[in-house]
């Protein structure tokens, strides 16, 4: 288990999460803004204590850990992240939801050349949004991310928010066999053309998932991130009312979550204030309702038998300071439309893509099954793709996106943050950005953006199955 918690007391009533951070805010900002934090990530086959059997499963790891080390980054703080490739096949690092200049954003062939066996590439940027992010490969994805290559970013607050203590759970799943090694066929085509590869067993921070401890009355800050291949997952906390106070890394007005269930597609980041309102020695289970029929729990909150910390929740407010994006401006913004086709529809049938791309066997061998306005980037992406659009810097984008297939898609932007506006005509509420937009069957949703920032980015779906067999564009800001 590979977990995250250090805790600093603070001289007012709280415990902040502080760690190192705490030192570095103590010095004048002139100082501050020379250094540049160094950090060095090794990338290497591994092994990992994935289940409670004991077995150890084969994985790839970043510094021997799965899910890897968590960064914690300082907002508006320069760091310099050097990738070491120990694996026999290329890679590359992209730092998913932060936004950062084109070349740091890790795909290669588009942003930068591949890493190759045995080099070293150096990642250098300025992360200007706090919040919960994550990292993983953009080579080879789904073998690389499928085998565990995933972990935690985290920019921190200036000043975070006053809670007792700050968690992260980061969610990975795995198809295992029964030996407990990773199943063979990853990238075969009924997962491709269907719900992705889901898998057999979940783990938190990568381990057996383990009932949290916890305190009545105290606050808890839960960082979720779902670094999954496919599943999809929907939380509920029995017995408690989790407060959405991002989404995605970025702030929104805390609200609790529609019919208590906390959405995480792949991918997807949600912080939420947890006030501690349960009974002294009793669990509470954690469930994950997302798939009909195939609930099951997830973990337990455990109370310890102590004395309240406190009689009342917290009444400090759990607003998160908000981060610097640039506010589109729908008045004269260019409007640009995305249309989601393709996957299987039922009689084994794939719906357009197929024939539409002349292809025998669609989906299959790194075959095409799904197309964006009618073209399929499969794979990792490549240089050579024209983009689907191009807008000049600066112009806010009302992008329209239409999932015409019968699955669910987590649509995943680079480098940009979406205001989200409306899910099929019924505006959004609560001021939510995302990276990552989870689109029901037929959805159709409406968002936008400033390009700001100049670059060839992607956009694709972060079902890694759905990715690679052609749920992928690019488009360019000039
Ligand atoms: Cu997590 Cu192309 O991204
Ligand atoms: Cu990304
Ligand atoms: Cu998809």
């Amino acid at each position: 288990m590979n977990s995250d918690f250090s805790f600093v007391v603070s001289r007012r009533r709280f415990l902040y999460v502080a760690g190192a951070a705490a030192a570095v805010a103590m010095q004048p900002s002139s100082l501050r803004a020379a250094a540049v934090e160094d950090r060095r990530i090794a990338v290497a086959p591994g092994q990992a204590l994935l289940t409670s059997s004991g077995q150890q499963t084969a994985v790839w790891a970043y510094d021997g850990t799965v899910p890897g080390p968590t960064l914690r980054l300082r907002q508006h703080e320069p760091v310099r992240i050097t990738v070491e490739n120990g694996l026999d096949e290329d890679t590359t690092v992209h730092w998913h939801g932060i936004r950062l200049p084109n070349t740091m954003d890790g795909v290669p062939g588009l942003t930068q050349p591949p890493i190759r066996p045995g080099e070293n590439f150096v990642y250098e940027f300025t992360p200007p949004d706090a919040g919960t992010f994550w990292y993983h490969p953009h080579a080879d994805s789904l073998v690389q991310l499928g085998r565990g290559l995933a972990g935690a970013l985290i920019v921190e607050e200036r000043e975070p928010v006053a809670v007792d203590r700050e968690l992260l759970w980061l969610l990975q799943d795995w198809r295992l066999t029964k030996d407990g090694q990773i199943a063979p066929g990853l990238g075969n085509m009924m997962d491709a053309a269907m719900s992705g590869r889901v898998g057999n067993v979940v783990t938190i921070n990568g381990g057996p998932p383990a009932d949290l401890t916890v305190k009545a009355g105290e606050r808890v800050r839960l960082r979720l991130a779902n670094a999954s291949l496919a599943r999809m997952m929907a939380l509920r906390f029995d017995g408690h009312r989790p407060v959405i106070v991002a989404i995605d890394g970025q702030p929104c007005d805390p609200h609790e979550p529609e019919g208590g269930r906390l959405v995480l597609a792949p991918a997807m980041r949600i912080d939420v204030v947890l006030d501690m309102q349960g009974d002294r020695g009793k669990r509470y289970a954690v469930t994950d309702e997302f798939y009909d029929g195939l609930a099951y729990t997830l973990t337990g909150l455990a109370y310890d038998t102590a004395a309240p910390l406190r009689e009342h929740p917290l009444d400090a407010p759990i607003h998160l300071p908000s981060n610097p994006l640039p506010s589109p401006d729908l008045a004269i913004a260019e409007r640009q439309e995305i249309i989601l086709q393709g996957g299987m529809m039922g009689g084994g049938k794939l719906a357009g893509v197929g024939g539409m791309m002349g292809m025998g066997m669609p989906g299959m061998n790194g075959g095409a099954a799904w197309a964006i306005n009618g073209m399929s980037m499969t794979g990792d992406g490549h240089s050579g793709m024209a983009p689907q659009f191009t807008l000049k810097r600066g112009t806010t984008c009302h992008l329209t996106m239409r999932n015409e297939t019968a699955w669910w898609h987590p649509m995943h932007v680079h480098g940009f943050s979406l205001s989200v506006l409306s899910r099929n005509g019924v505006p959004v509420p609560h001021r939510q950005w995302q990276d990552t937009v989870l689109m029901a069957p037929k959805d159709t949703i409406e968002c936008a953006f400033v390009a700001d920032n100049p670059g060839d980015w992607m956009l694709h779906c972060h079902v890694t199955d759905h990715q690679m067999a052609g749920l992928m564009t690019v488009f360019r800001v000039t």
